[in-house]
């Protein structure tokens, strides 16, 4: 499966969200191929330690290979997408063909984050977020969308979601279970450790959410 993690905004909880994901799956030994298409290259940071050597780097150690992608270019020259069980990409805009231009590919599941520090803006942009991905469906194929709520009520969420129009809306479009404040010690977690959140004993737990969060 091919998981977009997106929103149109910045800091509101993409790698995150790609991080865990990406942890889920290597946890239960899938092949699976990182996509970080942003300038910062956390994601890229998270599983190497280093930064990128150019616009395009890639790593691979054992059934993880991380491609760091700013130039958003195909990356069918430096990896074989077919040849792993899943791909995951972090990406600051969910433009329209991008996905396609990447990969060659479209995905089955896209992930768009809303987390409390950035709440006000996050929730304004979460209409044109949307708007783009529906974008995406084509006769036959229709992304199924989450809104991923991050220390804030999904009640919130789901207030900005049900005014949008029909048309302006993803075909599956869910809110899933939000996740508990934690904005300090994910920040420690991803940016000072490096490490995923539900290896700190006290958020254990986590792992069971992001397990849910992708349905595995
Ligand atoms: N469950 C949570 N509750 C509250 N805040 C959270 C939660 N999870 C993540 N955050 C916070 O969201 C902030 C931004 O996270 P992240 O770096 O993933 O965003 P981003 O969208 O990738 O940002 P950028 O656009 O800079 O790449 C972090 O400071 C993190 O602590
Ligand atoms: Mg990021």
């Amino acid at each position: 499966m091919i998981i977009l993690c997106t929103h149109n905004d910045g800091g509101v909880g993409k790698t995150t969200l790609a991080v865990h994901v990406a942890g889920i799956l290597l946890s239960q030994l899938n092949r699976t191929l990182l996509i970080d298409c942003d300038d910062q290259a956390d994601f890229w940071q998270f599983y190497t330690g280093r930064t990128p050597i150019k616009s395009q780097d890639l790593n691979t150690q054992d059934n993880i290979t991380i491609i760091c992608n700013k130039d958003r270019k195909s990356i069918r020259g430096l990896a074989k997408p077919q040849q792993y069980d899943h791909v995951v990409l972090d990406i600051d805009s969910p433009l329209q063909n991008t996905v396609q231009v990447i990969i060659g590919n479209e995905p089955g599941l896209i992930l768009v984050p809303v987390n409390k520090s950035q709440k006000t803006k996050a929730l304004r942009n979460l209409p044109r977020t949307l708007k783009v991905i529906s974008q995406l469906s084509k006769p036959g194929f229709a992304p199924e969308v989450r809104i991923v709520p991050l220390g804030i009520a999904a009640e919130a969420v789901s207030q900005v979601v049900e005014k949008i129009e029909i048309e302006n809306k993803p075909k599956q479009c869910n809110i899933s279970a939000e996740m508990p404040d934690l904005q300090e010690q994910m920040q420690i977690a991803i940016y000072k450790d490096r490490k995923y959140i539900w290896d700190y004993e006290d958020y254990k737990n986590l792992y069971e959410y992001f397990c849910t969060l992708i349905e595995i």
